[in-house]
């Protein structure tokens, strides 16, 4: 190590879990503590501070709001891949195929990935429907993506990947992709298109109206505690259209939130067609 490490008591791991966990839901347990070190030490650091209680005076007595985004994106754990957790896209490409046999060509059909880190998950969703149906080109098909973490949201709006990523997938799902001529895998246009990435805390206000035909928010949940899941959960049961589908993490379930929709398969829940849902949508 070529810096000296800044040591954090358990007065500071504790003003930091509190303030994570009002701004961001985000429930930090006692195991995550050599990550808080090492993820916050590099801005204490940074920003000349000395010590984590100097750093969590700055936010709480009128840092400015970069830095209190900066304190939350260095928080936030945003591992995700293409093609995570593949049975919920075969899931959605078959709901999608009997909403494209059901409706009139050029309707409206919205996805949303809530908690979609770098953008993998709202590209695989881009990709695999596309792919599975030209069509759609033709309808009016929008993906809403959005994380808490600015950095990874601006990261995923740029669509280029390392060349690692494309690890585990098979011939046919890389052919979706654009290559560089540095290797780096690159989203197409037409997928692009149909994506808009936006900051968007989940434990905040919400500003889009739905109804969404399907939500993906998976391995988001696991770092809320119970409370704050079965409220969100029930929250998105608000904005899905009759029938559509949620789709969570393999580990997570909804709780309390789970009144209005039925477990269809694993980790996928159907909203109920309940009448004043059917009148909004
Ligand atoms: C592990 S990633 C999951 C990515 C993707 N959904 C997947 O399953 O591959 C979890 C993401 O949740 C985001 N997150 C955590 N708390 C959030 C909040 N309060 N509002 C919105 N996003 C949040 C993190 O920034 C992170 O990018």
């Amino acid at each position: 190590m070529d810096q000296a490490e800044i040591l954090l008591s358990d007065r500071e791991f504790t003003r930091i879990k509190r303030r994570v966990y009002e701004v961001a839901g985000i429930s930090l347990s006692d195991a995550k503590r050599t990550l808080v070190v090492s993820r916050l030490s590099k801005i204490v650091r940074a920003m000349e501070l000395g010590s984590f209680d100097a750093y969590m005076d700055h936010l709480e007595r009128g840092g400015s709001s970069r830095d209190g985004q900066n304190f939350i994106n260095a928080l936030t754990t945003n591992l995700t891949r293409f093609y995570r957790e593949d049975h919920h896209f075969a899931h959605l490409r078959s709901y999608v195929g009997e909403l494209i046999a059901a409706k009139p060509r050029g309707s409206r059909l919205r996805i949303w990935s809530a908690g979609c880190s770098t953008g993998q998950e709202p590209y695989t969703i881009g990709m695999d429907l596309l792919a599975a149906f030209p069509e759609l080109r033709r309808w009016d098909l929008k993906i809403l993506a959005t994380d808490i973490d600015t950095a990874v949201i601006a990261r995923a709006a740029q669509g280029i990947y390392p060349e690692s990523e494309a690890q585990g997938l098979s011939t046919e799902r890389l052919r979706a992709f654009e290559r560089g001529s540095d290797g780096t895998l690159r989203i197409p246009d037409a997928v692009r298109e149909l994506i808009s990435f936006k900051p968007l805390n989940l434990i905040g206000p919400w500003p889009m109206k739905g109804p969404f035909d399907a939500i993906f928010c998976r391995n988001v949940a696991i770092y809320f505690d119970k409370p704050t899941q079965g409220e969100m959960f029930g929250r998105f049961n608000k904005l899905l259209a009759p029938n559509g589908f949620l789709y969570i993490g393999h580990s997570e379930n909804l709780g309390a939130g789970g009144d209005g929709y039925r477990l269809v398969g694993k980790t996928i829940y159907q909203s109920k067609a309940i009448a004043s849902k059917r009148e909004a949508a």
